[in-house]
Parts: structure tokens; C-alpha cells; sequence
């Protein structure tokens, strides 16, 4: 990716994912003209420019605003070549109790983030999506379905623009802000484990396998794609005997809103989902580039119809054994099983 005299924001940029990738962009590429955090608390961002001082990295800049205010937007989005949106209410259980809440930032913040794009010189835009968005049954998967879908429709409008909207969609993202990982370690001190169904997998991504898709999508999205890792799943069982073997382990009850396994990819996706090597690609209905000349420049192979991904049916599993490395290496350099 060549950041030279670009300008990119982060919404969100002071969340998990908005710092990793900062730190990725600022060490490999420090050409980069300018990269701004876009969030509302003033403290987070306080925190953040202790970690990135402007002395060390004179490229970062720090913007407050709220993703439901869209002239702030407009106002930030001058000047900016590329924008990655990651700005969100995530938790299912919050959304599912303050619901007009999880809309306004989600949809209406997203419906911004388009109309603040066009209203600018915008170049490329990756939205970030999650698993809960596939087959939704709680308001937070709904939400950021109903995002990507004005992502991706985005590109229909765009007339003689240049601008590329495009999605990438993971699952856990082992370590974040609010996640199962940090929660058992923190619960194991009181030596009970709560698990809500003994039977519940999940996809499991690093947050650098995250900041790569982004990545990959920023760099080669030609608009509408929806970016899916090919990702191992977990047992919740083993994450709790990997943390904690000798806790207890009552069993709680599923949460309102939550899936016993999750899903990326549907089998109605199927007629549109391409395997791309590392990723797979779920193509827009209509797009105004050739859908052969996309295979063609990604060796793109359609999957079979009826084809679907899901966590519960993956091929390829974490382990005991390789959670518990995992955790030291992405979570905390002092776990100890
Ligand atoms: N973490 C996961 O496991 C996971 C998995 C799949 C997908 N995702 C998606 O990845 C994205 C990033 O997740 P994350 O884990 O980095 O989340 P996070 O750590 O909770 O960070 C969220 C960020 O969004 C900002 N924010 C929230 N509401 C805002 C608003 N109304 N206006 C402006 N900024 C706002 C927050 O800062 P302020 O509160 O200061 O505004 C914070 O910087 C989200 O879109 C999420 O849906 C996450």
C-alpha cells in the first residue's frame, strides 16, 4: 500500500482495533501524510496520545466527534483520502436493552460516514462488520447488517466518483475490549468460570489477523465486497479449561440474543461467495466491474452452492493447547494456566 502524501481517519480509532492499527500504519508506514483518530472521549484519546506522542509520530492527529453527528464528520472527512469505520456499540446485551442506541450509532452512523464521503474526496472506505451480521438474530448483528448493506449499495451511487466502499467481516477477536478471553482471566481469581452453553464455539481471529483483512481490503477492494477470513473456531469449553482447568464451571444459561455457534457465510451467500486463498469474498449483486475480470485478477473459485461457514462446522479447531499459547502471545505475556 503506498501512503505517501495520504491521509487516512480511523472512526473508532481508539478502540482494540482502531490502536492496533494504528501502530501497524505508523511503523511500516511512516510516509504516511497524516492519520487521524476519530472517537468521542476525550479520556481514551487523552490515554492514546500519551502512547503515540506527536514529537515521535507527527502524523497522528486526534479529532473528537460522534459518528451520529454528520457535518463533524464532513468537517473531519476534509482532506482525506481513505477511511476505515470502525466505530461502533458492540455488545449484544447492550444493544439488546438500549436499542435505539446501537441504531443511531450503527445505522445512522454509518448512513454519516457514507454521506460525509461523498460530500468529501474520499477515495476508499472499509467498514468493519462482525459475524453477528450474518443470519442476525440480535439487534447488534442486525444493525451492522443493515451497515454493510449501505456500504455496499454505496457503491451504486456513487456516479463518476472514484470511491471504493467495501466490508470485512470476522468473528472474536481474541483479547479485545469487552471479549470471553479477558473476562475468564479476570473470573478466574474468584475460581468459577460461568459458561452460558457448554456446546458454543466461535470463530477466533488475532487482532493482527484482523489489521491485515483491513489491510487487504483497503489495498484491493474494487467495491462491495464483503472480506470473510478463512479463521479456526474454539470451544468455549476449551478456552475455560485452557484459562482456567481447575476452576468450576457452572453453566448459566445463553444470553438473550446470543447463537450457539456463528456463521460467516450463509448457504444463500453461497451464490455469490468466492474463495480467495486466504479469504473468501461475498460479491455484490450488481457492481459495475465484470465478475470475470475479478476472477481473473484474484484466482477467484466460486464455492459450491450450498456451501456455508460456520463455526460449529469448521475444519479447523484451537486446541487446549494452542489457546493457551495464543493467550500469551496476543492476550497477556504473564498467563499462566
Ligand atoms: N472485537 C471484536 O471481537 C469484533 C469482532 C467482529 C467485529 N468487530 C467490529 O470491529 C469494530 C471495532 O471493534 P473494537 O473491538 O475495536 O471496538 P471497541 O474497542 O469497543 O472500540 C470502539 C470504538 O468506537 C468508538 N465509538 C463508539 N461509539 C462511537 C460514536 N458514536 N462515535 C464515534 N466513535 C464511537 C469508541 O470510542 P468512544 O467511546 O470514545 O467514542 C472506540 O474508539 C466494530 O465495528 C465492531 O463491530 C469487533
Amino acid at each position: 500500500m503506498n501512503f505517501k502524501g495520504k491521509s487516512l481517519l480511523i472512526t473508532g480509532g481508539t478502540g482494540s482495533l482502531g490502536k492496533a492499527l494504528t501502530t501497524h500504519i505508523l511503523f511500516k508506514y511512516p510516509e504516511i501524510r497524516r492519520l487521524i483518530i476519530f472517537s468521542r472521549d476525550e479520556q481514551k484519546q487523552f490515554v492514546m496520545a500519551q502512547e503515540f506522542p506527536i514529537n515521535e509520530f507527527p502524523q497522528i492527529r486526534f479529532f473528537i466527534g460522534d459518528v451520529r453527528d454528520k457535518s463533524r464528520l464532513a468537517r473531519a472527512f476534509k482532506g482525506v483520502d481513505y477511511v476505515i469505520h470502525a466505530a461502533a456499540m458492540k455488545h449484544v446485551h447492550l444493544a439488546e436493552y438500549n436499542p435505539e442506541e446501537c441504531i443511531k450509532t450503527n445505522i445512522g452512523g454509518a448512513q454519516n460516514v457514507v454521506d460525509a464521503c461523498f460530500s468529501t474526496n474520499v477515495e476508499r472506505v472499509v467498514a468493519l462488520s462482525t459475524d453477528k451480521a450474518c443470519a442476525p438474530i440480535n439487534l447488534y448483528g442486525a444493525t451492522k447488517l443493515t451497515s454493510d448493506k449501505l456500504f455496499v449499495a454505496a457503491n451504486n451511487i456513487k456516479g463518476d466518483s472514484p470511491i471504493r466502499f467495501s466490508v470485512v467481516r470476522y468473528g472474536n477477536v481474541m483479547g479485545s475490549n469487552g471479549s470471553v478471553i479477558p473476562f475468564f482471566i479476570n473470573k478466574k481469581k474468584e475460581g468459577s468460570l460461568p459458561i452460558t452453553d457448554p456446546n458454543m464455539t466461535r470463530f477466533n481471529i488475532s487482532l493482527q489477523g484482523g489489521v491485515d483483512m483491513v489491510m487487504y481490503a483497503l489495498e484491493n477492494a474494487w467495491g462491495g465486497e464483503i472480506y470473510i477470513p478463512k479463521i479456526p473456531s474454539y470451544r468455549i469449553m476449551d478456552v475455560a479449561k485452557a484459562i482456567g482447568p481447575d476452576c468450576k464451571k457452572p453453566i448459566v444459561g445463553i444470553r438473550p440474543g446470543e447463537k450457539v455457534h456463528e456463521e460467516m457465510i450463509t448457504t444463500s451467500d453461497s451464490y455469490y461467495t468466492y474463495d480467495l486463498g486466504r479469504y473468501y469474498a461475498i460479491l455484490p449483486a450488481t457492481h459495475k466491474w465484470t465478475t470475470d475480470d475479478f476472477i481473473t485478477t484474484f484466482k477467484a473459485k466460486k464455492v459450491a452452492e450450498n456451501f456455508s461457514y460456520n463455526s460449529g462446522e469448521n475444519d479447523v479447531w484451537e486446541t487446549v493447547e494452542s489457546l493457551r499459547s495464543l493467550i500469551k502471545e496476543h492476550v497477556d505475556s504473564n498467563f499462566e494456566a
